[in-house]
């Protein structure tokens, strides 16, 4: 059995239809927003429901019900650092319409990351958008934004808004936004609600072109001296800077 679970988890990371979900918080999140878990293992299912007593107490009693028991010595050989919590589960990744998405009316921005390269930084941006409750995270370039390390980063929270990485730079009729330190100081009260508001690669910041194509190019306002803010956190000042100045009904 064991040796199937490892085949099972390793054809889980490289399956793009499928997602890996490391740790309670994660499957917290994933269980609270609907996730269809496929599998899902722990080392010890009523510590983990007591641990959702405490943490989760609307999905309470949902946890050991989920889970089957696994030994520790067959856990730690399904993710390569073992959950401290002692929980793994497989689960089928939501199918994203991204046509749907952007025509989507209600007034919430999209986030798109131009080729992020680092999984933490892609968890904290879609756990920061779930959290201002963007219309969703769309991500160009090789790396998946559902990565089991993202989905980690992210403390499950992929499952909580549209997540999904796409060819290009996508429109649907929406004002396309640049953040950019060099751009025009961003005034949070004349964001567009609906708008794409895109950030760039950690080393190099957004391409050419997409600058090229961009309504307009704004600013986080810095202190002189520091060249720029880390990917996660620019989202974070973005998001809750158009939050605040304009809290929803
Ligand atoms: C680590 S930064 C990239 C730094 C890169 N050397 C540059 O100058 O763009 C990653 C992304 O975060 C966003 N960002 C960081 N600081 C920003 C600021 N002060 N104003 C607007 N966007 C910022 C931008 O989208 C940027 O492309």
């Amino acid at each position: 059995v064991g040796d199937e679970l490892i085949h099972h988890f390793r054809r889980a990371r490289r399956d793009r239809s499928l997602v890996v979900i490391e740790g309670f918080h994660a499957l917290k999140h994933a269980l609270r927003f609907g996730a269809e878990l496929e599998q899902a293992y722990a080392v010890d299912p009523e510590a983990l429901e007591a641990l959702a007593a405490d943490l989760a107490p609307d999905r309470a009693g949902r946890f050991a019900a989920a889970v089957a028991p696994i030994e520790a010595a067959t856990l730690d050989r399904l993710a390569p650092l073992t959950p401290r919590t002692g929980v793994v589960a497989t689960a089928r990744r939501p199918a994203v319409d991204v046509e749907a998405v952007l025509a989507d009316e209600r007034p919430a921005p999209v986030v798109l990351l131009e080729d992020p390269r680092n999984m933490g930084n892609i968890g904290a941006s879609i756990r920061v958008a779930a959290g201002a409750d963007a219309a969703a995270v769309l991500t160009t370039g090789e790396h998946d934004p559902w990565h089991a390390d993202a989905v980690r980063g992210a403390a499950g929270l992929q499952f909580a808004l549209p997540v999904a990485s796409v060819e290009a730079p996508p429109r649907g009729g929406r004002p396309l936004l640049a953040l950019d330190p060099e751009g025009e100081p961003l005034d949070p009260r004349r964001l567009s609600p609906r708008a794409i508001l895109a950030f760039g690669t950690e080393r190099d910041g957004l391409s050419d072109s997409l600058l090229g194509e961009a309504d307009a190019r704004v600013s986080i306002p810095m202190r002189a001296g520091v060249s720029s803010l880390n990917l996660a956190t620019s989202i974070a000042a973005s998001l809750f800077a158009w939050r605040l100045a304009a809290p929803p009904r």
